[in-house]
């Protein structure tokens, strides 16, 4: 069957007019009768253990209903991990599981009032006296040695290859902690009824969580209902559950009464993750003209006491480029930090800013432009694996992007375009993201209101869910989005998809079309046996659907009947399929990508030290878009936040105690309206003909890899400063 136009077209959001009036419930929103408040006590201490917690003055005062912490919190379990499906944790460690703090603004009690103010004053009236250790915050206090890499990868023989390189580059470059900041901030109201706990939460996996509630608190997965129908963004943080999560429904249960735990900002930068520093030691040979002859890539990343996170930086290297001899070495360090967590692009957001600045090193050694050098080295093929890759036409990005920046009016010598009084930088950088498709269930039902309504447990991170899952019904059914409701963002529908990793859309897309399939073939099987339908007793398999109406295959849809009136004829009050679908049936045998081309102009005003991003343009290859507004949205939005990489994220911990020193909106700066130019997003638009019948591949995170090092090689092309040490700063700029 064809796929009708208004796949890709520029439909609003079907949520949109939810969100802009207020009508859009967050979790905090939902009206609970009888709620009570927590208030968290977090450490202020980065590393120890609590040696006393004195409760009195706080419990005495008015409104408190009770104060948990590790002493009275009632039982806690850790969740069985990999052996079971549906356990993934951020944190290993339940809260309160016994007196140990390892890092500053860890959870040490929680105070519930009946009033918010209530409890946040009492909080504050909780003493907790410590055993203090020093905390160690710096890679560069972890003196033990390395030992062997935690994850690596090799072809050829990169050292010989490196050390008999005609030319060379060999620099580190590190990226900063850059913490989450999503608008909606992490919370729960915990409502139990006997042994059922109900969860309204912001996740970005309802299923998991409710997994993981299900073991942490010790009742039947049934027992467990998340409700999460929106999400003010996520962007990794709100991929796992959280201690906070717990704490509400520990509070909950322990007090009988509904309770409401909202995650302060000021601990969004402390224990909800963040995306940790990468340091990037990088070293490539080429030849004369600039072909790679060796990548060696090698990484560390700092991780808490509680998760094993690794920033996966080298993850891309291997695939990205073409080169015969490549390797890579990633290693972590425990430090006394919150546990960092997959930020928007983990691994090559970070990796792809060190690959491509090395890249951009070595030509500006070899007086070469940073657009030839990345076409000479182009991977035709995934040389890791040596598939082919599904679909790729990077080089399509290069050239497009390259014209809509006027990339050939360049000079290339520094500080060479001028515009009045700034000095124009030119700078490109690759994306690429891996593109998976895993298994969904969702459900579709047709009812006699002439109305489609689409369901899975899924959920909406403000990437579009709610108007993808609508569009697929309406391409498979013809019927106007205005007639079908999307239902997700509840753990007690059919099982789907993680908002991650840009697998959402890849994912869910199948299942949706096969349960609008399933349905249709239904309502053309009861057009074919219904007294007084115009179909009755005609061959089911001749008929089709199209704008609502069954009709003959090959006649005009307005020869037919709308749906509605056949169910209206039996007195039925819906026709209802459920549909489960797996991984792209071909995957192993192709590589699977989205791949991008940013293009970045800066204008720095030497006169008074000021640097401004005049111009963003980014290509993508992206598969099919199915909601082009809302995948513009996410591309336009992921710029802004590589902008925000590049020249103002960065989390600094206070050395003595470990606490993040900027953990305010006022301190930790991210790019805001002032900050952001002209932007132009450019799709490509080739469906991938392996991942599924739409080709429609992921694109929430794409849209930040590349960002950084295309911005770095501008400033340095306009002021001959190179960048290695994310952010850029102004200081840095004015030694030029
Ligand atoms: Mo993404 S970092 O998997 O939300």
């Amino acid at each position: 069957m064809a796929i009708s136009p208004i796949i890709g077209s520029a439909v609003t959001r079907v949520d949109g007019k939810l969100k802009v009036t207020g009508g859009a419930q967050y979790a905090v929103d939902h009206p609970i009768e009888g709620v009570a408040y927590g208030a968290p006590v977090a450490s202020t201490i980065g590393s120890g253990r609590i040696a006393n917690i004195d409760l009195s003055v706080a419990e005495a005062m008015p409104g408190v209903l009770g104060i948990l912490y590790h002493g009275n919190c009632g039982p806690v379990y850790r969740t069985a991990g990999p052996f079971e499906r549906n356990s993934i944790v951020s944190e290993g460690r339940p809260p309160f599981e016994d007196n140990k703090v390892y890092y500053y603004g860890q959870y040490v009690a929680l105070v519930v009032a009946d009033t918010f103010e209530r409890a946040l004053d009492a909080a504050a009236h909780v003493k907790v006296d410590y055993e203090t250790a020093k905390p160690v915050t710096r890679m560069s206090e972890v003196t033990t040695p390395l030992g062997p890499a935690h994850r690596s990868y090799s072809r050829g023989d990169a050292e010989t290859a490196f050390k008999n390189a005609p030319v060379k580059t060999d620099e580190v470059y590190t990226t900063p902690t850059e913490t989450h900041n999503p608008m909606e901030m992490h919370a729960t109201i915990a409502v139990w009824k006997g042994n059922h706990v109900t969860l309204y939460e912001t996740t970005q996996g309802v299923v998991n969580m409710q997994g993981v509630v299900s073991q942490m608190l010790g009742v039947p997965l049934d027992n467990v209902h998340i409700v999460s129908p929106f999400v003010g963004s996520g962007f990794g943080g709100k991929l796992f559950p959280w201690p906070n999560t717990i704490l509400a429904a520990m509070a909950a249960r322990k007090l009988g009464r509904p309770v409401k735990v909202t995650v302060p900002r000021s601990l969004m930068f402390t224990t909800v993750g963040h995306r940790p520093i990468t340091e990037q030691h990088i070293r490539l040979g080429a030849t004369q003209d600039g072909k790679l002859q060796a990548v060696i890539h090698e990484v560390k990343n700092p991780t808490s006491l509680l998760s094993d996170y690794m920033e996966n930086a080298t993850g891309s290297t291997p695939v990205m480029y073409s080169c015969p001899n490549v390797k890579t070495a990633q290693w972590v360090v425990r430090l006394n930090i919150g546990s960092p967590m997959a930020m928007r692009g983990p691994g090559a957001c970070p990796g792809m800013y060190g690959l491509d600045s090395a890249l951009d090193d070595l030509a500006i050694k070899l007086n070469m432009d940073p657009l030839e050098i990345r076409l000479k080295n182009y991977a035709e093929r995934d040389e890791s694996s040596g598939k082919p890759f599904s679909s790729k036409h990077l080089r399509e990005c290069y050239t497009k992007g390259a014209e809509r920046i006027g990339w050939s009016k360049r000079t290339p010598g520094v500080g060479s375009m001028r515009d009045g009084n700034e000095i124009v930088g030119l700078g490109v950088g690759t994306a690429i993201w891996g593109a998976y498709r895993g298994g969904a269930h969702a459900r579709v039902r047709l009812s006699a209101d002439g109305r489609a309504r689409v369901s899975s447990a899924t959920q909406d991170i403000g990437t579009g869910t709610y108007t993808v899952m609508a569009l697929i019904v309406a391409d498979k059914t013809g019927l106007p989005v205005e007639r079908i409701d999307s239902v997700l963002g509840d753990s007690s529908l059919p099982p789907g998809p993680m908002s991650g990793g840009s697998t959402a859309t890849a994912t869910i897309v199948p299942a949706v079309a096969a349960a609008s399939v399933k349905v249709i073939g239904q309502m053309l099987d009861l057009a074919s046996r219904t007294n007084g339908s115009p179909y009755k007793g005609v061959d089911a398999q001749t008929l089709a659907m199209t704008n609502g109406r069954v009709h003959k295959q090959g006649e005009a849809p307005e020869s037919g009947i709308p749906f509605e009136k056949l169910l209206e004829m039996q007195q039925i009050a819906a026709l209802e399929a459920e549909a489960q679908t797996g991984g792209a049936p071909d995957a192993d045998n192709y590589s699977m990508h989205c791949f991008g081309a940013h293009f970045v102009e800066v204008g720095w005003d030497p006169g008074i030290a000021r640097l401004r991003v005049r111009k963003t343009v980014t290509v993508m290859d992206a598969g099919r878009i199915i909601s082009e507004k809302s995948a513009r949205n996410q591309i336009l939005g992921a710029v802004v936040m590589g902008i925000g990489m590049g020249m103002f994220e960065d989390t600094y911990y206070d050395p003595r105690n470990a606490k993040p020193l900027n953990n305010n909106f006022a301190d930790y700066i991210v790019a805001t309206n002032a900050d952001i130019p002209e932007q132009e997003v450019i799709f490509l638009d080739y469906p991938d003909p392996v991942i599924g019948e739409y080709g429609a591949r992921g694109i929430g995170e794409i849209g930040l890899v590349g960002v950084a090092p295309a911005l770095t090689m501008a400033v340095y092309h306009a002021t001959g400063v190179r960048v290695r040490n994310l952010p850029v700063r102004i200081e840095q700029l004015m030694k030029a």
